[in-house]
């Protein structure tokens, strides 16, 4: 059984998401042990309590510098033992020395079909303003690998949505949550679970 630790800083939908895929047994060989908080008082917070998953807060704000706070981080996943953690609306980019102590080992999920509308900056609704000004007619979500590159891990799982003429930010928003990031994030992390992921040459292989 492998130990999932999620980090989160917000509403923590996808968190929900991963809570709920784990009850109804969705997620084969692994358990959510640990929620990480970059922010106090954040609802992604109150989920994890309400299923009696243990959460820790460690908040971006008390660390003078991303270096010192990445080490805050990667202490307490290495505390909790963690074989996979999942960034779940995780808005602080960590400095690299987390991702080198866990290369591959780490998944984010972006709400746009990277490469488009994703690295420094694009995060949140901002990336669905980027979408509708550009007018693209199909945005989606992504879940992939974390590396040293913001957004620019290898990409294990997409999924496509349709934009309409009358979408605000908000809207889109939300269909893209609900039509992709809460199916393919339960879906990637049970892969990973399995042991059904392989990286090779910057690309994932899921295998049968
Ligand atoms: C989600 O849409 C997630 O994809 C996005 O923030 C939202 C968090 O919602 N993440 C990023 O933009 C990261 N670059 P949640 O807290 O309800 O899961």
């Amino acid at each position: 059984m492998k130990n999932i630790v999620v980090l989160v800083s917000g509403g923590g939908t996808n968190l929900q998401a991963l809570i709920d895929a784990q009850e109804s047994g969705a997620i084969k060989n692994g358990r959510i042990t640990c929620v990480i908080s970059s922010k106090p008082g954040v609802y992604a917070l109150e989920r994890a309590a309400k299923h009696g998953i243990s959460s820790r807060v460690i908040a971006r704000r008390e660390y003078p510098d991303i270096i010192s706070y990445s080490q805050a981080v990667l202490d307490a996943i290495l505390e909790e033992k963690a074989d996979l953690v999942v960034y779940a609306g995780f808005m602080t980019i960590l400095d690299e020395l987390v991702v080198k102590a866990m290369p591959n080992k780490m998944m984010n999920v972006h709400p746009a079909l990277i490469p488009s509308f994703c690295g420094k900056g694009y995060y949140g609704l901002k990336v669905h303003e980027e979408a509708l000004k550009k007018g693209v007619k199909l945005t989606g979500a992504t879940v992939h690998f974390v590396t040293e590159v913001c957004d620019g891990g290898p990409i294990i799982l997409q999924k496509g949505v349709e934009v309409r003429d009358d979408d605000t930010p908000e809207t889109l928003q939300r269909r893209v949550m609900e039509q992709a990031e809460w199916k393919i994030l339960p879906q990637a992390v049970s892969l990973f679970c399995e042991d059904k992921l392989e990286v090779r040459d910057s690309r994932v292989y899921i295998k049968d």
